[in-house]
């Protein structure tokens, strides 16, 4: 399978985000702590949302899919503690397993979690703020291991703001005794929406969304009717679509104060950005100017949208300077977007980027998700016809992304073999 485009068209007209894939791992997890039903809504259909499902499935919990985008789960049944299949070790949030069914049955044993390739991704603080909270943890045979006899609130500071962390300490702490603070905890909008969604099944969790959190144990959890938030990230790759393609595109249901990082670099590369209620209107001007960014953590640039801006960079008219402070593998693209003529060069977590007044269609490999994303923009304003293959890493977490991007009058295809891509070749010249 790969994505095949002919590049040159601006996109232009409407596109709706999907639920975010990273608030939807956490609230998945956190769904399994009750008995009673659950249902989601706006839950992104997903690869990586689909893993966990099954995950979850195979240890007893009951998910029903009830609309294209909602879901009814319960996990009264819960046969086994032990979550370690093939798929599950591929992807990130698996970990979020682990605090959900701590809490709830004081014990659980969960694959060492994978995810994309963008460094080493060590899980040291998600261990330390369990082992706080009266957890034995080991790692052994692949798999994390944590048992409490008892689990009892504490006082965890996290040596780094990190998203995994926060959101694992915060699900196994709200079926704990007592009171647990997370200090530097992670401010992203999907660890606030995983708290609010705590919140409607009974926990008491306050002060998600600034540096500290208190989460007052309780008893039990209940059943909620829960809708995930907007995908920030998605709605961020689709804003930077418009802007590199010089289209004119709007982006529906969004929370827009989410997107203010991605809006002001926007901005100062020139385009022309309105906010709405809950969308953004995105007007790409025929050139782009360049600009330095460094990726931080929430309210600061997303590390999931450092290849996106790359790709923008390399057209821009200028110098860029692109510093990744969160991860320190994530330039691995970069030799993709020289095939197609990008002036990029990248020394440790730094790149410098010289815009070019054009990129041209090449074959290239999807190293991960946002990386693949950021390819296949970059593939939409070459010229000529790239071809984006390992598609899979960008299937995790986009929702149909060819299918929106034609919407947006993008030509773009996703084919299965060597004769459909030729087909593609023929029809578009
Ligand atoms: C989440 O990963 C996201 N994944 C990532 O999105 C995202 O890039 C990242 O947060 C940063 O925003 C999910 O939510 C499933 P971290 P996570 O813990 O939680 C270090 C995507 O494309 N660290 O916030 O794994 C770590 O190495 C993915 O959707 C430790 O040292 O990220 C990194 O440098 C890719 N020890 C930094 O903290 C730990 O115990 C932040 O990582 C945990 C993290």
């Amino acid at each position: 399978m790969q994505y095949i485009m002919k590049g040159g068209t601006p996109l232009a007209g409407d596109v709706i985000i999907s639920g975010a894939k990273n608030a939807a791992l956490g609230i998945l997890a956190a769904a399994i702590m009750t008995d009673e039903s659950v249902i989601i809504e706006n839950l992104p259909n997903v690869r990586d949302i689909n893993v966990i499902l099954n995950a979850m499935k195979e240890i007893g919990v009951v998910v029903e899919m009830i609309g294209d985008h909602k879901v009814k789960i319960n996990g009264a049944n819960i046969h086994k503690v032990v979550v370690d299949n093939a798929h599950i070790k591929k992807i990130r949030a698996g970990y979020y397993l682990l605090g959900a069914l701590a809490g709830k049955y004081r014990h659980a044993e969960v694959a060492l979690p994978g995810g994309c390739n963008i460094g080493s991704r060590p899980i040291d603080q998600h261990l330390k703020g369990f082992q706080t909270l009266g957890m034995d943890t080991v790692v052994e045979h692949g798999l994390v291991k944590v048992d409490a006899k008892r689990l009892v609130g504490g006082h965890v500071y996290l040596d780094m703001v990190s998203v995994g962390a926060t959101i694992n300490v915060m699900l196994a702490a709200v079926l704990a005794k007592g009171s647990t603070t997370i200090e530097n905890a992670a401010k992203e909008p999907h660890v606030v929406d995983v708290a609010n969604m705590l919140n409607t099944m009974g926990a008491n969790v306050r002060g998600a969304g600034t540096d500290t959190i208190r989460i007052r144990g309780v008893e039990r959890l209940h059943g909620t009717d829960y809708s995930i938030i907007p995908d920030q990230i998605e709605a961020g790759t689709f804003m930077f679509a418009a802007a590199v393609t010089h289209g004119d595109v709007t982006v529906h249901n969004i929370i827009p104060q989410h997107m203010d990082a991605i809006t002001a670099k926007l901005r100062e590369m020139g385009c022309e950005i309105s906010e709405f209620d809950e969308s953004i209107r995105v007007v790409g001007k025929s050139q782009l100017k360049s600009c330095n960014v460094k990726t931080l953590p929430y309210p600061g640039f997303p590390t999931d949208m450092q290849p996106q801006i790359c790709v923008a960079l390399s057209l821009a008219a200028g110098r860029g300077v692109v510093t990744e402070s969160i991860f320190e593998s994530r330039f691995k693209y970069v030799d993709e977007l020289t095939k197609m003529g990008a002036h990029v060069k990248v020394e440790s977590n730094v790149a410098v980027i010289d815009g070019v007044r054009r990129l041209t269609g090449a074959e290239l490999n999807a190293p991960d998700l946002r990386a693949g994303a950021a390819l296949v923009l970059a593939g939409l304003c070459a010229e000529g016809i790239t071809t984006v293959n390992d598609i899979e890493y960008i299937m995790r977490g986009y929702e149909d992304f060819d299918r929106k991007l034609r919407e947006l009058g993008a030509v773009i295809e996703l084919v299965d073999d060597e004769a459909e891509a030729k087909k593609f070749r023929f029809r578009v010249g």
